[in-house]
């Protein structure tokens, strides 16, 4: 029997995407008493939770400030993070007696599986009264000022009216997790202006002459500082068979342009010039790749020297430390401090974490996510131009800018 499209219900909120945030704001606006639907067009919720953190969802940051977020408008961000911080989340988690850690820099993971969290937002839902529909498209959106319901929507489930409507679709990244451009469709429709996408917190493709002298190195990793228009980020690099990655540089790579260098400094940390200095004295000796290879391994010390410009300078790697001229060493130190990554490109939406740029904040308002162009029309989490370094940042913009829109939608 084809499905009714008769009027199937009315609601004072819709919510499109049962993401982060999506469900933060359901069981926000559930618990102020208010009818919510959510809807979502996958056939199961919440996906980008259960992948992430590697299976563990790094759901929050103990050091979440606006400095970690990326937007045309810096300040939009700061209400809300101030309204529901990282600790309110973690008071939640603790409620559902999750346990979780800290792993790294302020990173929190739970023990388990990030499923739990998915878990807890459901039940939560649950417990507001908050209705969850999946594989529900929505195929046409119109609005009407006068009267009660102001939004009509076409649905694959039939015809639902609502006086809110958030959206909450979300970017672009991981389209095998549902990841639609819906969002910014709805935001165009209602006059609202998009800043330009791309991927973000993805890897770096590397040329293939650079590859043919690294891809040995592949699955290797180094702690470094990484480096790019100005950002500097001290974590792992992982070389892969295709380029660079590890949170280094997924980091860098949310401030990093088409034709941009990224600076490595292999030695964080440590005053290169003066342990090389120290090292003529030690061992003088022993051959560059030898000691360079006390602060990395060994197979990345040779290579590394086999390359470009420290190859010249090394011979190679077998340069004996004491024939180095103090010029020498200091250019050497530079070399090792600001070594040199051209990137060619990423590995895009395939592999990206999330997506910078989208709803342009100038017409949304920092305080409730309400339109404002458009009554009864709000945006949060990822499909607004926030986007948030790695660690735990966008979970907690997803909790926050979901948390408080559903204090008003
Ligand atoms: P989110 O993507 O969560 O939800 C959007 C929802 O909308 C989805 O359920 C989707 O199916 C639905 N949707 C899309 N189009 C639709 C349409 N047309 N109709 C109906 N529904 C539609 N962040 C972090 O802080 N810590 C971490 O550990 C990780 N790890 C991580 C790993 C991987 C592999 C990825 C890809 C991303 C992360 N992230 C992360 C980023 C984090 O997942 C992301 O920023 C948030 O999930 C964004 O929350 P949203 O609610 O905005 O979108």
């Amino acid at each position: 029997m084809p499905q009714s499209k008769a009027l199937l219900s009315e609601y004072d909120v819709i919510i499109i995407g049962a993401g982060a945030s999506g469900l933060m704001c359901a069981l926000t606006a559930g618990e102020r008493g208010r009818r919510v639907l959510i809807l979502d067009h996958a056939n199961k919720i919440g996906k980008k939770i259960i992948i992430s953190g590697g299976g563990r969802c790094n759901f929050t940051n103990m050091y979440t400030e606006p400095g970690n977020y990326l937007s045309n408008n810096s300040h939009f961000c700061k209400s809300a993070l101030s309204r529901y911080t990282q600790w309110d989340f973690q008071a939640l988690v603790d409620k559902y007696q999750i346990a979780w850690h800290e792993k790294t820099l302020g990173q929190l993971f739970c023990d388990d599986r990030s499923h739990q969290i998915v878990d807890l937002l459901v039940s939560e839902c649950r417990r507001a009264g908050v209705t969850i529909r999946t594989k529900a498209m929505v195929e046409q959106i119109t609005s009407q000022v006068e009267g009660d319901s102001v939004y009509r929507l076409k649905t694959t489930l039939g015809e639902i009216a609502s006086r809110s409507l958030v959206v909450a679709t979300g970017g672009l990244s991981f389209p095998t997790m549902g990841a639609t451009g819906f969002g910014y469709e709805v935001a165009e429709q209602f006059g609202h202006e998009l800043v330009p996408v791309r991927p973000a917190l993805v890897p770096f493709t590397m040329p293939k002459k650079w590859l043919e002298h690294f891809s040995v190195l592949s699955g290797v990793s180094a702690e470094v500082i990484a480096t790019c228009s100005g950002q500097s980020f001290r974590e792992n690099l992982l070389i892969t068979h295709r380029g660079v990655s590890g949170p280094a540089i997924l980091q860098v790579s949310s401030y990093w342009n088409e034709n941009d260098m990224v600076k490595i400094n292999w030695f964080p940390g440590v005053s290169v010039y003066d342990w090389l200095k120290g090292a003529q004295e030690r061992r003088p000796k022993a051959e560059t790749h030898t000691i360079l290879s006390e602060h990395m391994t060994k197979r990345l010390a040779q290579v590394l020297c086999q390359h470009g410009k420290l190859r010249l300078v090394t011979e190679g790697g077998h340069k004996t430390i004491n024939r180095y001229s103090n010029v020498e060493l200091e250019q050497l130190a530079e070399q090792l401090e600001e070594w040199e990554l051209a990137p060619n490109g990423t590995e895009g939406y395939k592999k990206a974490e999330v997506t910078l740029g989208g709803v342009s904040t100038d017409k949304v308002s920092s305080k409730t996510f309400e339109s404002r162009l458009q009554s009864g029309l709000f945006f949060i989490g990822e499909v607004l131009d926030v986007t948030g370094h790695l660690g735990g940042f966008n979970f907690q913009w997803a909790w926050a800018s979901g948390y408080c829109a559903g204090q008003y939608a």
